[in-house]
């Protein structure tokens, strides 16, 4: 009604004007945001064709599930592409053919640059009394099993120590396969990237040493074989005695000075080596250390040459670290090993145990275990 009109006050003007300036405002402001969604989505589908976005969860597979072993060149490669994707836009599912892949944040991904050839990430999710790590092979599923059903898992509520095997890659593409099968059943593989040859043992100890520093909290370290019968809690009470070091400890079966051989399996030319005779070093089979001489270890790999015998090399981390190896009875390793299969009342590491030997040294151990 235009009388109506004419009575609008100078006041109710300006309120009407302020009105339609927010209203303005606020439908400006709508629009751009719609367009800009659009135009972000187009983007998005326009600029992450799937061979771009499958590139990288093929790397991000491979680096994490170790189908093929990659050098170190292409690894890091793999990590910046990554690590480009996730500033772009971060934590993303990227959509793969067979399988969605959750791109982790940059924090996940760095233990990617790993200082040896470990590959896997695994963490431990809690605190272990004992950590110990089987150097294993490939091909032995079976003794792996057989460790499993017997001494690897504590079984009490308050879990004092935790088993895992380290493992490299196997040429054999079937073992590759199974390897994955098993690792992702029981997820206990600690993976590196180097083929597994009786000579390549010393990657092994550096790849493990490495992840046990970097991604499990633990008191003390048996490194151990896959042919060795364990008694941890019988390990446990040498532990905790009170005469035990706490720290700064390297014990086990000790060679002390032992001279090289030049012939035979364990020989070693002069040229590898110039040397008459080794410096102390505990026998391979079983050791522990205490976690500090872990960490000091994996501080100086690469200060230290490698060398083709692991337990030697090991001995040799600890003479440059000033470290003295304690000997105890109890790590049965050759070449003081009865050939019957009996397991004495000191038994914390028993070399050369298999199959029913191996079951029958478990299921002796739990009946003593038992008996006060
Ligand atoms: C791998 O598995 C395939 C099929 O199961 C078999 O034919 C082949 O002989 C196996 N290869 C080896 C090296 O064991
Ligand atoms: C040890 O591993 C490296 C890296 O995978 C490999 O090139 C080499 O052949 C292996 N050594 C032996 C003796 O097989």
């Amino acid at each position: 009604m235009p009388s109506h009109a004419l009575h609008i006050t100078r006041s109710n003007k300006r309120l009407l004007r302020r009105i339609a300036g927010v209203f303005y405002v606020a439908v400006t402001i709508a629009i751009i945001t719609v367009c800009l969604r659009d135009w972000s989505q187009t983007w998005r589908i326009v600029s992450s064709p799937p061979a771009r976005q499958l590139r990288s969860v093929n790397v991000h597979t491979e680096v994490q599930h170790l189908k093929t072993p990659t050098p170190a060149s292409v690894e890091k490669t793999g990590a910046t592409t990554i690590k480009t994707e996730i500033t772009k836009s971060s934590p993303v599912e990227l959509e793969g053919t067979h399988r969605t892949v959750r791109v982790s944040t940059i924090e996940e991904r760095l233990p990617l640059e790993h200082k040896t050839t470990l590959t896997s990430t695994t963490k431990c999710n809690q605190h272990y009394f004992l950590l110990i790590l089987v150097s294993s092979a490939p091909a032995y599923f079976d003794r792996r099993r057989s460790i499993r059903q017997t001494w690897a898992v504590d079984s009490s509520i308050n879990t004092r120590w935790k088993t895992v095997f380290l493992l490299g890659q196997s040429r054999d593409k079937n073992d590759t396969e199974l390897l994955q099968r098993e690792d992702a059943f029981y997820g206990d593989l600690i993976r590196a990237n180097y083929y597994e040859h009786y000579w390549n043992q010393t990657l092994k100890i550096e790849m493990g040493f490495e992840w046990a520093a970097r991604y499990c909290s633990f008191k003390f370290l048996l490194k151990a074989d896959d042919d060795v019968f364990i008694n941890p809690p019988a390990v446990i009470a040498v532990l905790n005695r009170a005469a035990t070091p706490k720290d700064k400890l390297y014990m086990g079966h000790v060679y002390r000075n032992p001279r090289v051989q030049r012939t035979g399996k364990w020989s070693l030319s002069q040229e590898e080596y110039k040397m008459t005779n080794y410096p102390d070093f505990c026998a391979g089979p079983g050791y522990i250390l205490s976690t500090d001489v872990v960490t000091s270890f994996v501080s100086i790999f690469g200060r230290i040459p490698q060398f083709k015998f692991d337990d030697v090399y090991v001995g040799m981390l600890a003479a440059k670290m000033g470290l003295n190896a304690v000997h105890v009875r109890g790590f049965q390793t050759p070449p003081y090993l009865s050939k019957t299969c009996v397991l004495y009342d000191n038994t914390f590491v028993r070399h050369g145990a298999v199959g029913q030997c191996l079951i029958d040294l478990f299921q002796k151990s739990q009946i003593k275990g038992m008996s006060p």
